[in-house]
């Protein structure tokens, strides 16, 4: 069973590999929530866990679901994080987490996509030719971590770049308590009152108020597939996604 989170596509992508190439089922973590979070694994049956690195860290929400869902019989247990460029100490964040329940987690891969981060200076969509290196590159990431599952092996593999500790126990608590915001959503004039946005949220976070336009509401976590989506170019978070570009993978 591989329960996932995707915002932009990217993570949506390497989950929909994974259960094509193992024949998991797959579970995007926004539709169990309003479930009993109850779960029983076949006797071998592997427990995967597929979502983006936010803040060089689980995003928090998939350490809520985790913390609340209750799995029985759990064996064989793996992740995969994609990132923009690297996961800090998101494989020792993970590993903490799942150990609270009493899980031991095997293996953890990172994989390199396409960005999806456009909040802060300095922060964009990727250029279209180093998008399409990464892009390029990820097939044989896949079939390398399919073999290590499907083989059960264990270890990590993570990307955690430079100054993991730092990014992952300092900046990341600062990222998670101010940069985590939907109160900063708000749309430029381009906005035609269209409600792409509004179904596009993975939450349903988004409605339109009177005027035609989004309002965002409490339970955003920021994965910026509103911004991504919109056809207009219409949305801004802040005043720092001015000008930015936008990305979904395969338009996902
Ligand atoms: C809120 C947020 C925080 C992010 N933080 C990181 C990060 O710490 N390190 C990194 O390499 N990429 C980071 N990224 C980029 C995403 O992890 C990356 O683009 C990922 O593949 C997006 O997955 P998705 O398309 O499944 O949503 C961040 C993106 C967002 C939206």
């Amino acid at each position: 069973m591989i329960f996932y989170f995707s915002g932009t596509g990217n993570s949506r992508w390497v989950a929909q590999f994974l259960s094509d190439e193992l024949s998991d089922t797959l579970r995007f973590i926004p539709d169990e929530l309003g479930t009993d979070m109850h779960y029983t694994l076949k006797d071998g049956e592997r427990l995967g866990f597929v979502f983006p690195t936010y803040g060089w860290g689980v995003p928090p929400f998939i350490e809520q679901f985790i913390g609340k869902m209750r799995v029985d019989n759990v064996g064989y247990l793996y992740f995969v994080t994609t990132c923009g460029d690297d996961t800090g100490m998101t494989a020792e964040i993970f590993c903490d987490i799942v150990a609270r329940k009493g899980w031991l987690c095997q293996l953890g891969y990172a994989v390199q996509m396409p960005e999806s981060y456009v909040c802060l200076p300095g922060f964009d969509v990727d250029p279209k030719p180093k998008e399409q290196r990464k892009l390029d590159a990820v097939p044989d990431r896949m079939h390398q971590i399919v073999d290590d599952i499907v083989d059960g092996r264990g270890g990590f593999d993570t990307l955690p770049g430079a100054m993991p500790w730092a990014k992952s126990h300092i900046v990341r608590p600062f990222f998670n308590r101010f940069l985590v915001n939907p109160r900063h959503f708000k749309v430029n004039d381009q906005c035609v009152g269209c409600g792409i946005c509004v179904k596009a949220c993975p939450f349903g976070n988004i409605s339109l108020a009177d005027n035609k336009h989004p309002q965002w509401h409490e339970h955003c976590v920021q994965c910026m597939r509103c911004y991504h989506t919109c056809p207009h170019r219409a949305i801004e978070w802040g005043r720092f996604t001015r000008g930015k570009g936008q990305y979904l993978h395969n338009r996902d």
